[in-house]
């Protein structure tokens, strides 16, 4: 078994190669590949899993980290990507270049989302036809790179027939947070609605394993604090997402019969959002004072040092979901995912052939 990260250089690789290695006898794993564009970028991040899968726990998985597609796909059961096409400094321009027009300035909404999205498109299919080309012919391709709205949109039309499928980490994280407000310990427990669209959705239910009604426990708890409740672990986020989560409240007040995504605040509160964003130090500027320069930092420090004592790494939710996605389709677990799929009816006052994201069970046979 082979996966290969597209993207190798991302800061979230870490995370989800460490999540790959605990989960490696479920999986099966023989070899993990790195793959980027940015060659030097990716071997900081490449000398950092080294360590994480044979210094830190002592694995015998192979590692690959390569920039010729032929070597990172060959082969290969699945792809997980990741790329931003662009890198940081375009998301800059993304970001910066609306707000000085009065607009709302992020990576997968507006206009900056569109720039994104246009630069995306090609990038992606010229993926799809790489591992079509090179991988195992059951490949699977699990997609993260944003925005993924637009992505899944132009995959769908321009290759139909690719064995890829979308995903996004934010219903994920938020259900971690809507478990907690209940006192649940795993956000697996949870029986869930959900529709919309990627970054622009709604829960209509939400139960626990044994049929209790939690939307009364959340919502309680939505319209006091939005999803920045007690225990909701905001110490550790960055300013803007500790201001996203508390604004979920007012998001939330629209509509109270439904849980929103935090993402709906760009479209409904649009004007709020760009009052309240400073035009010269947006997201862009706190990943790279905070994710980034943590991720690069460890491995410059691993590399300086030569030894990797005292560098402990979690994976987190977002590395736990596709790898989780990933055993659902390689061992036929069928359990529930939030994916970003074709409508094909699932909402049926919407377009029957957007890709909407909805609750699937997914197995070996893919998803439904
Ligand atoms: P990053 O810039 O740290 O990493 C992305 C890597 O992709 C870079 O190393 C870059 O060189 C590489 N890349 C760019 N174009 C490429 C191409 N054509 N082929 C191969 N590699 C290419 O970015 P990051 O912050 O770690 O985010 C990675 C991606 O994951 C972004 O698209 C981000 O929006 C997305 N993301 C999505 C979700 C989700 O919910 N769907 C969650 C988190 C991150
Ligand atoms: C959320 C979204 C992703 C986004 C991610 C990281 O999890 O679902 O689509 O890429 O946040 O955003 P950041 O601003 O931290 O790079
Ligand atoms: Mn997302």
């Amino acid at each position: 078994m082979i996966i290969t990260l597209c993207g190798g250089g991302s800061t979230f690789t870490p995370g989800i190669v460490k999540s790959i290695a605990l989960r490696k006898d479920e999986l099966d794993v023989d070899e993990i590949r790195l793959y980027d564009i940015n060659e030097e970028r990716q071997r900081k991040i490449g000398v950092l899993v080294d360590w994480i899968l044979h210094e830190d726990l002592g694995l015998d998985i192979k590692l690959t980290v390569t920039t010729d597609k032929k070597t990172a796909f060959t082969d290969a059961s699945f792809v997980f990507a990741q790329m931003r096409v662009g890198g940081y400094a375009m998301r800059e321009q993304d970001e910066k270049i609306p707000l000085r027009h009065g607009c709302v300035g992020q990576e997968t909404c507006g206009c900056g989302g569109l720039a994104y999205g246009m630069r995306t498109i090609f990038p992606m299919v010229e993926l799809i036809d790489d591992v079509e080309k090179y991988a195992k012919k059951d490949y699977w391709i699990l997609n993260y790179s944003n925005p993924a709205a637009i992505v899944s949109e132009g995959c769908r039309v321009l290759r139909p027939n690719a064995r890829i499928i979308n995903i996004c980490d934010m219903p994920i994280d938020l259900m971690d947070k809507m478990s907690r407000m209940c006192g649940i310990k795993d956000r697996r427990e949870l029986q869930y609605s959900y529709y919309g669209l990627n970054h622009f959705g709604w829960w209509t239910k939400i139960h626990d394993r044994a049929g209790n009604d939690l939307m009364p426990t959340i919502k309680a708890q939505m319209a006091k604090n939005g999803y920045a409740g007690e225990d909701s672990g905001l110490e550790f986020v960055d300013a803007s997402w500790d201001q996203t989560f508390r604004k979920a409240k007012d998001v939330y007040a629209l509509d109270p019969n439904t849980i929103p995504n935090t993402y709906l605040k760009y479209y409904l509160f649009p004007d709020y959002v760009v009052e309240h964003t400073d035009p010269n130090h947006t997201r862009t500027d706190e990943v790279r004072e905070g994710r980034e320069k943590r991720v690069f930092g460890t491995a410059r420090q691993i590399i300086e040092k030569g030894t990797s004592e005292g560098f402990g790494l979690k994976p987190d939710t977002h590395a736990e979901y596709i790898v989780d996605l990933a055993r659902a389709l390689a061992e036929n677990t069928r359990e529930r995912f939030s994916l970003i799929v074709p409508n094909d009816g699932a909402v049926s006052n919407f377009d029957p052939t957007a890709m909407v994201e909805i609750p699937c069970i997914v197995g070996s046979d893919g998803y439904e």
